[in-house]
């Protein structure tokens, strides 16, 4: 990263960087993560929305990529994108037509955690090819999925009931720093379909958190991380990573300097997001380690100097913030510059930010 400040003075602020060697770095070490331990890598596309990293994932030996969203799975697979899991459940005549669509033209997984669901997508799919569904347990996220291994087999059955859809295993967005319990819940879902005579061709965890313990949850057989490309102060927080592994900074311009103890940023929560994630402070100023940013307006950010000894910003500088979150912050911009060998080799327009439905 150091050599790429020669490429800072060119760049107008606020403005999202990404130093390409960092991803590189980034993509490969979970890939040879997931070829080490048998585990399929499935990389969640969420985190930097760009068709380009996602064919790079794919070339790197990824199976396939992660949509949460159908718009964001139209535009990967309008790139050439070919084997694409969507883990969300789609509710609504709309999204069931865009599905239908989409499976025509991909090897489309998707997930169901309730009846609802699965009743829409079979009436959309009763017709064609069969879908492929994954059950969504709730291993102790606490967010969708259903609720015990024999609540998953019940939905397993019901799916395997339907014309037009295949069950095909299980789908998981684990707690952090929770394996042990993923592990269990998984392992016993694994016993439960055993005894019901069904098959989880797929069993699917994720998460960045605790990427590297991944292996640890025996019965998984591919797993999906997003920050892992970019990672962010979260990760650095949590111990998953370091600084140098972090590949996104929002690089900012000092634009106020009204006490000797702060600065003022020209961006706010509408460029690093205002995603606390459980720590104090909206991101890390790479220049000045021991200063915070304690408040956000919607253009500005509040830095606090006085933990700072030696020189400060002055008013005009540029500095690299990385942020709490990196995913949300490629939702916030348009384009992103990729940097290399201090210049900026590429700028990326973020062709799936925005896309909600
Ligand atoms: C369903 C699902 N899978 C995988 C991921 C990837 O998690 P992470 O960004 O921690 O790698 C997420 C993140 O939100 C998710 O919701």
């Amino acid at each position: 990263m150091s050599q790429n400040k020669d490429a800072f003075s060119t760049i107008d602020t606020p403005a999202v960087c990404i130093d390409l060697d960092v991803v590189d770095a980034n993509l490969a070490k979970f890939q040879a993560y997931c070829d080490a331990n048998r585990l399929a890598a499935r990389p969640h596309i969420k985190t930097h929305k760009l068709p380009a990293f996602a064919h790079k994932q794919v070339q790197l030996g990824a199976k396939g990529i992660t949509c949460q969203k159908i718009g964001e799975a139209e535009v990967m697979v309008a790139s050439g994108i070919e084997d694409v899991l969507l883990t969300y459940n789609i509710i609504g005549q709309a999204k069931l037509a865009r599905l239908k669509a989409l499976a025509a033209r991909c090897q489309l997984t998707v997930v169901a955690d309730n009846q609802f669901v699965l009743d829409g997508l079979a009436a959309t799919f009763a017709d064609g090819p069969p879908l492929r569904v994954l059950v969504e347990c709730d291993s102790g996220g606490g967010r969708c999925g259903v609720q015990t291994p024999d609540d998953a087999v019940a939905l397993a059955q019901a799916i395997d009931g339907v014309q037009g859809l295949t069950f095909s295993g299980l789908m998981t967005y684990p707690p952090k720093g929770r394996i042990e319990t993923v592990r269990d819940w998984l392992g016993e879902a694994t016993h439960a379909f055993q005894r019901a005579g069904l098959s989880c061709e797929v069993i699917s965890s994720g998460g960045t958190p605790d990427i590297w313990r991944a292996h640890e949850v025996s019965s998984a057989t591919e797993h999906r991380a997003g920050t892992y490309i970019y990672n962010d102060r979260s990760l650095v927080v949590g111990s998953t990573c370091d600084w140098q592994d972090c590949a996104l900074d929002v690089l900012m311009t000092v634009i106020s300097r009204p006490t000797e103890t702060r600065a003022v940023l020209d961006g706010g929560s509408k460029a690093l997001s205002s995603d606390l994630y459980g720590m104090q402070g909206h991101g890390h100023i790479r220049e000045y380690p021991a200063a915070s940013i304690p408040m956000l307006s919607e253009e500005h950010a509040v830095v606090d100097l006085s933990a700072c000894t030696g020189a400060k910003p002055a008013v005009g500088d540029k500095v690299r913030v990385v942020p709490n979150h990196a995913c949300v912050v490629s939702n916030l911009f348009n384009s992103v510059h990729g940097l290399r060998d201090g210049r900026v080799e590429r700028v990326f327009t973020v062709e799936a930010r925005g896309l909600m439905q």
